[in-house]
């Protein structure tokens, strides 16, 4: 006979990874982490045995707002411009939080998350460790898939397209603003390798010592790596997806039209069954 143990839980305790929490999590943990969530107005239930955890019921998404192909920018780019500040003024938790999806040259896909850093007529960019593995998987399979998922207001975008990397002159730019610390947390790094428990560590030493600074001083000379920089996904299809109920849900995909110029890329624009 299979035992089963059903557990609610409140979507207060959802951020992050609270179901977990409800069953593996030490106690103190569990309690760090329901002190950072926010409330909303559902829940979840898990029914539990030995060898499966199930999850049931999910938010109820009711957006006020509809999007349709005819109430839309003609420009996808100009579309999430829109939405993105919309996020903002909405108070969105990380709005600049996005999935990145990279492939192996046989197919073999990983994500993880990135931060979005720009939005130019070309495309999105965000910035990294050029050896790390989702450089060298865009070196070897130069396509990107991005999503944005801002939770407070159901509402998803999703980007696919082919990837450059940004000009050295760009990425300089760009790394010139951020904080000594993280600018020598990218020399320190060498981004997904393997490494000891005190390599991070004593690598932040050297190059402290390199460069003459401290993580923690306010300015400092800490020039770009070399194997640190931009990545910009130029895109060829982006959807914007808006939760409604049911699941009968907005969606509207726009389509690069094949041969038009990055700099004027041309779009068609549908609606998608959700
Ligand atoms: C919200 C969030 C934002 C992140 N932003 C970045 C980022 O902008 N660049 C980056 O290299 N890693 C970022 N990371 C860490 C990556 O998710 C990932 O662990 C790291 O880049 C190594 O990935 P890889 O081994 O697949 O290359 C972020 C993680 C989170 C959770």
């Amino acid at each position: 006979m299979l035992l089963t143990r059903t557990i609610r839980v409140s979507t207060s305790q959802i951020y992050p990874g609270a179901i977990i929490s409800s069953s593996f999590c030490a106690p103190s943990l569990t309690s760090i982490y329901s002190s950072l969530s926010r409330p909303l107005m559902s829940s979840v239930s898990v029914t539990e045995s030995p060898d499966c955890l199930q999850v049931q019921g999910h938010v109820q998404y009711n957006t006020p707002d509809h999007i349709t192909p005819s109430n839309v920018h003609t420009s996808p780019l100009e579309q999430f411009h829109i939405w993105f500040n919309q996020a903002r003024e909405a108070n969105v938790r990380e709005p600049d939080a996005m999935s990145l999806s990279t492939a192996t040259a046989s197919g073999i896909p990983s994500s993880r998350m990135v931060l979005f850093k720009q939005l130019d007529k070309h495309g999105f960019v965000f910035y990294t460790n050029y050896t790390s593995r989702k450089s060298r998987e865009l070196e070897e399979n130069p396509q990107a898939a991005l999503l944005f998922f801002w939770r407070e207001m159901s509402r998803q975008v999703r980007v696919l397209g082919r990837v450059e990397k940004l000009s050295k002159e760009e990425s300089e730019e760009y790394f010139k603003s951020r904080p000594v610390g993280t600018r020598l947390g990218a020399w320190a790094s060498h981004q997904s390798s393997v490494i000891g428990e005190h390599d991070l560590f004593n690598r932040l030493g050297e190059v402290q010592e390199r460069f003459g600074v401290q993580a923690s001083d306010k300015e400092g000379d800490v020039p770009l790596p070399d194997f640190w920089g931009g990545w910009r996904v130029i895109p060829s299809e982006v959807e914007f997806w808006l939760g409604k109920p049911s699941r009968l849900h907005d969606r509207v995909r726009y389509l690069r039209v094949e041969g038009s110029l990055d700099d004027q890329p041309r779009w068609t624009i549908d609606r998608l069954s959700p």
